[in-house]
């Protein structure tokens, strides 16, 4: 017979709870390895999207940094991915984001070519109104692929806005607002892109 029964109860209870805190540990540390495995797939995806895969031989994810250009690229800092074959400069894709969405801020990736095209754009995240805002969404419609292979000189910088405001770009029925900021987004990243978009590359790579 034990003389000791509540110290041997404590000692059981003791361990069952260190096993426990183990077990909610490892598959805490198993869970968040894949969520960061998932998120890489996810954003490997969306830039070979836009920056097909053949068409660079570097790790884009690895091969980025960091610039400040709040008035051209919309936020304290911006994330930029840096496509390259044989060391060559073929494309960067801004994390540009557009501060004036009707509902708040919208986050882009905005893909430039080397030649200062657009490899095209995507929207991340938006709160845009669904039925009107959310049309910048490529499953929702086309719009978006309207910048495709569009630069500074196609169409000229007078003519980089929504048809309403002369430019080129359609506008939604009863949704200007949101097709404005995100031309008017895009057309800032090119601008940034014409001034800066040398330096970027002078990075040692990945
Ligand atoms: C409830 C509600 C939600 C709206 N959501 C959006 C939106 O997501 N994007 C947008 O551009 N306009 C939205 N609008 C319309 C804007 O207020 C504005 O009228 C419109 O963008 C101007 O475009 P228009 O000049 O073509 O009418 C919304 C309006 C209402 C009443």
């Amino acid at each position: 017979m034990n003389k000791h029964p509540i110290a041997l109860a404590g000692t059981i209870l003791f361990l069952f709870a260190v096993a426990g805190v183990g077990l909610v540990a490892l598959v805490h540390h198993q869970t968040v390895d894949r969520i960061v495995a998932n998120e890489r797939e996810a954003l490997l995806r969306e830039l070979t999207a836009l920056v097909p895969a053949d068409t660079i031989d570097n790790d884009i994810i690895s091969d980025a940094l960091t610039v400040s250009a709040p008035e051209r690229l919309g936020s304290k800092e911006t994330l930029v991915y840096l496509g390259r074959k044989e060391g060559k400069a073929v494309a960067a894709v801004f994390t540009t984001v557009v501060p004036n969405g009707y509902s708040g801020p919208i986050k882009l990736l905005v893909a430039v070519l080397a030649d200062g095209t657009l490899g095209g754009v995507r929207v991340v995240s938006h709160k845009e109104t669904p039925g009107l805002g959310d049309k910048v969404e490529e499953r929702k419609s086309d719009w978006i692929h309207s910048f495709d292979g569009k630069s500074l000189e196609n169409p000229l910088l007078a003519k980089w806005g929504v048809k309403k405001d002369g430019g080129i770009f359609d506008q939604f029925t009863g949704a200007t607002i949101t097709p404005r900021s995100i031309v008017n987004a895009v057309k800032n990243t090119l601008l940034y892109f014409r001034d800066q978009g040398a330096s970027l590359f002078h990075s040692p790579g990945a």
